[in-house]
């Protein structure tokens, strides 16, 4: 159901959600405007070419006006030359110039505006990623991902449109309205009184048509999200015998678009009836009652035809005015909710260089005192309760203890995903506030419980570990980590791509590729979150020769579910709800009768057999 809501807010024919225009709303456009600052002399240019080209195109209802009136021998105006050869010539000339003007002016638009929302993406993007990981659990991927990209365009529509649009439509409508005043004031007034009642009417009737367009539009991005979810889980519907079911499902969901999109065609049938009925209405009124007053030589012919055109200026002018001002609305929204991402807090992490430096080394001590923890976004529960241990340079520690104890929680807290409430994480006796974020990361890897591959060649998801590796450094990473073999066996080796369009990688395989990328980082400190789902005995083998090449010589804390891998430990840390309960070596754990430790390896030991 969430991914269904999700999907539908992401389609790009969505409407995004519009803001109020107030103080706080435009001072917030101001900041996002603060983008064009570095394009700013480009950008004056084109609100003056804007402007200049928009009062151009006031003059051609002259031209054309004096060309019929200068025809009939009747001269009208002072300003304007007296042949039809010296208006034709003069109206080429200014056309000319109206052409490059309009020209410049786009280009430049379209420039400034280009170049300043890459810049937004862009900070945009490097915020996101660096930002901590408690503002990803509170949010969907989907509506970041939408910010990107459906906000930011509409911001840039905004810019290369809605801003150069309604200075246009403004020129035209007051200057419009001043000629066809001077023309005749009182078709002018005829005209005031029409067109408004009309443009309002023609509104309302639109944003109810939009509103049944997007009724459509909805249920037509539920009906793809059953597609995609059955495509995606076709295994399921097949194995379930639910074909029937599905497409029954579909059926009734196509049938409802189509029913909607009827009911909308019927309302637009009458919209267009309306306007055309009461559009080319009150355009007959008007020229009647300027036939009227040109029969009565209070008007020319010319001027009439002058007015006319004038008029449909006008009465664009102003059927265009709701929409801008709907888009600008939506700009504002949108841009609010990316400011909402530019003014939250990263972590203190370089986004410049690319070469992880690291400037305070640490040696492989590992602390945990007295840690309280409970994630940020349910305060109420406490998964870490007073938790101590140490790990000496060198030892394994392992971390074993039922589903939800708080173990991955740990890893994440020394990886200063997140921190502790009280209590103190110290790497060499020193707490981690001391060290930089990035020192600290730089020399933690993780081969986390679910291996994500990107999207790439097997090189490349190895070379995560170490972006500066030669091929040569990842072939050996692969090759200790028992990897090569299995990467050789396929026809293009070190380049298949895997990720979702590639490769389907095992469970071990990808575990590997993950050993592998930490072996390549060469980390003081390391974590193991292992899987929790079994691997065939073989593939355990690799898998745990790889990890005790991975262990060598370096700190490593394991968070084991087969008890099997951690006898070896130096320390084994039983967590039940996180809480340590119990502590020591296999054998010292194992003397305790009563103890979780020797129940759980008792239940392994018996599975086993
Ligand atoms: N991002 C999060 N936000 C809120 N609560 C979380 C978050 N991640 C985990 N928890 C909760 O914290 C508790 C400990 O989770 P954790 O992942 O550390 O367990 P675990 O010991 O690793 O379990 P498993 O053996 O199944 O991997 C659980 O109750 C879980 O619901
Ligand atoms: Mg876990």
């Amino acid at each position: 159901m969430a991914r269904r809501r999700l999907n539908s807010s992401n389609s790009p024919e969505a409407e995004l959600p519009k803001a109020k225009l107030n103080r706080q709303t435009l001072n917030n456009i101001s900041r996002l405007l603060s983008y064009i600052r570095p394009y700013r002399g480009k950008f004056i240019a084109a609100l003056v070419f804007l402007f200049l080209s928009s009062l151009v195109g006031l003059a051609f209802p002259s031209f054309i006006g004096a060309l019929i009136d200068t025809a009939q021998g009747k001269h009208s105006n002072g300003i304007l030359p007296a042949t039809i050869k010296g208006i034709l010539i003069l109206a080429f000339i200014v056309l000319f110039l109206q052409a490059i003007v309009s020209f410049c002016r786009i280009l430049w638009f379209v420039n400034v505006a280009e170049r300043s929302l890459a810049d937004i993406r862009r900070d945009t993007y490097f915020k996101l990623i660096t930002l901590p990981m408690n503002f990803f659990s509170n949010r969907r991927v989907g509506e970041l991902n939408s910010r990107i990209s459906a906000d930011l365009s509409q911001i840039q529509d905004t810019l290369t449109t809605t801003i150069a649009e309604m200075i246009r439509q403004t020129v035209l409508l007051i200057g419009g309205i001043a000629f066809m005043a001077i023309i005749s004031v009182k078709l002018a007034i005829a005209l005031l009184i029409l067109v408004p009642p009309l443009i309002i009417v023609a509104l309302l009737f639109g944003r109810f048509i939009r509103k049944i367009s997007r009724e459509a539009q909805d249920k037509l991005a539920e009906s793809n999200t059953i597609i995609e979810e059955t495509l995606q889980g076709i295994a399921n519907v097949k194995a379930f015998v639910n074909e029937a079911f599905e497409a029954s499902r579909y059926g009734k969901n196509i049938r409802e678009v189509a029913d909607i999109a009827i009911k909308g065609a019927k309302y637009r049938g009458i919209f267009v009836s309306f306007i055309v009925l009461c559009l080319f209405g009150a355009i007959v009124a008007l020229v009647g009652y300027g036939s009227i007053l040109v029969s009565h030589h209070e008007l020319k012919v010319g001027q009439l035809i002058q007015f006319a055109l004038y008029s449909t200026f006008v009465g664009s002018a102003m059927g265009s005015f709701p929409d801008l001002y709907a888009n600008l609305q939506k700009a504002v929204g949108a841009s609010e909710r990316v400011l909402e991402i530019l003014d939250e807090h990263g972590e203190a992490v370089s986004i410049r260089e690319i070469d992880n430096i690291i400037n305070q080394k640490i040696e492989g001590n590992l602390s945990f005192s007295n840690v309280v923890f409970a994630y940020p976004s349910r305060p109420e529960m406490e998964v870490l309760k007073e938790v101590s241990f140490d790990a000496a340079r060198g030892q394994k520690v392992a971390i074993v203890g039922p589903s939800g104890s708080g173990k991955s929680t740990m890893a994440a807290l020394i990886l200063q995903f997140y921190h502790p409430q009280s209590g103190t994480i110290l790497f060499d006796g020193k707490p981690a506030s001391e060290f930089t974020l990035t020192d600290i990361r730089n020399q933690v890897a993780i081969v986390p419980q679910d291996v994500l591959l990107f999207g790439g060649s097997i090189l490349e998801n190895i070379a995560y570990g170490k972006l500066s590796a030669s091929k040569d450094e990842i072939i050996q990473a692969a090759q200790r980590a028992n990897a090569h073999q299995f990467i050789m066996s396929f026809p293009e080796g070190y380049e298949t791509i895997v990720g979702e369009r590639g490769v389907k990688l095992s469970g071990g395989q990808r575990q590997r590729i993950a050993i592998a990328r930490a072996l390549l980082k060469n980390p003081s400190i390391l974590i193991l979150d292992e899987a929790t789902s079994s691997l065939d005995s073989e593939s355990e083998r690799l898998v745990q020769e790889a990890l005790e090449e991975l262990m060598k010589n370096r700190t490593s804390v394991i968070i084991a579910h087969r008890l099997s891998t951690i006898r070896e430990a130096d320390k084994i840390i039983v967590l039940e709800k996180g809480q340590i309960i119990e502590s020591g070596s296999h054998q010292e754990l194992l003397t305790n009768k009563q103890g979780l430790y020797r129940y759980l390896s008792g239940l392994q030991f018996e599975s086993q057999i």
